[in-house]
């Protein structure tokens, strides 16, 4: 992957998880410019059929371009999950995914072969970890469970409490029963929720963050920025809609205030791609 030095990172998602992957750019990537596009109008993507995911992202992807970005990085599994061969080919900047950032952590860590996935139901529906991680080894056992009662209790800030431990318990205990030694986080809002869902794996399980996976393969793969760009890093963050709470709950995935926001409309996105 040999990407352009001009332009900052494009970074999308349906909403505002995908700013756990800004935040860990941000930490392991100091000096780089990020311009973050969060579909908030539109979220969640998860429930979603992947005819409409994928046409989603083509035009926040579009978008992105359109604002000069030299790479994309598609922040939310269930866009990596179904969109990403087609923004590859469309996009002529390289496009990165969070599934196989996560799923190579998960190859590194496993001591048994034996992987729990957790995310929306169309991330587990798609099959895109199970189908990456057979292609990788043949011995490896995946196992995947939609999750989809924790983007609301992680956009709810219950990120350490009794419900959420109780939810998630509910939801891991098949891959517990199945003896799983490592579990992949394949939603980019549940980084948020890492300490709740450690405590009821236990600590034998080893839980894979793709924000920090995403954002080390960045770190491997990317030029340095254009050092004639001396005016330092500055984050441009535009959402399809300010949601009640939005600053609140920005600041909760990104780990810092979230300053001035830029709001797409949607009859702006829904022209990008142009009319039939
Ligand atoms: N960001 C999405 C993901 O990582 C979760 C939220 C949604 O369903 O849109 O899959």
């Amino acid at each position: 992957m040999a990407l352009t030095m001009q332009g900052p990172i494009g970074v999308f998602d349906s909403g505002i998880g995908g700013l756990t992957v800004v935040r860990e750019i941000f930490n392991q990537l100091p000096n780089e410019t990020v311009t973050f596009f969060g579909d908030t109008a539109r979220l969640p993507y998860g429930p979603k059929s992947s005819e409409t995911v994928i046409q989603f992202s083509r035009q926040n992807a579009q978008l992105l371009l359109s604002r000069g970005v030299r790479s994309i990085v598609v922040a939310c599994n269930t866009a990596s999950a179904v969109a990403l061969p087609t923004l590859e080919r469309e996009c002529p900047v390289p496009v990165v995914g969070v599934i196989v950032p996560g799923a190579e952590a998960a190859l590194r860590e496993t001591r048994t072969g034996r992987i729990g996935v957790v995310g929306t139901r169309g991330t587990i529906a798609s099959r895109a970890y199970d189908n990456y991680l057979a292609a990788q080894r043949a011995d490896i056992f995946v196992r995947g469970v939609p999750c989809p009662l924790l983007v609301p209790l992680a956009e709810e800030g219950w990120t350490d409490h009794p419900v959420t431990e109780r939810v998630v318990g509910e939801y891991i205990a098949p891959l517990l029963a199945e003896k799983i030694d490592t579990l992949i986080l394949g939603c980019t809002h549940y980084p948020v929720l890492k300490k709740t869902i450690q405590k009821v794996v236990g600590p034998d399980v080893v839980l894979i963050d793709n924000a920090v996976e995403t954002a080390a393969l960045l770190c491997e793969n990317l030029a340095p920025a254009d050092p004639t760009e001396t005016a330092g890093p500055i984050h441009r963050f535009m959402v399809s809609d300010v949601p009640h709470r939005f600053q609140e709950e920005a600041e909760l995935f990104l780990g810092r205030p979230i300053g001035s926001i830029e709001q797409i409309t949607l009859e702006e996105l829904e022209a990008i791609l142009g009319g039939p």
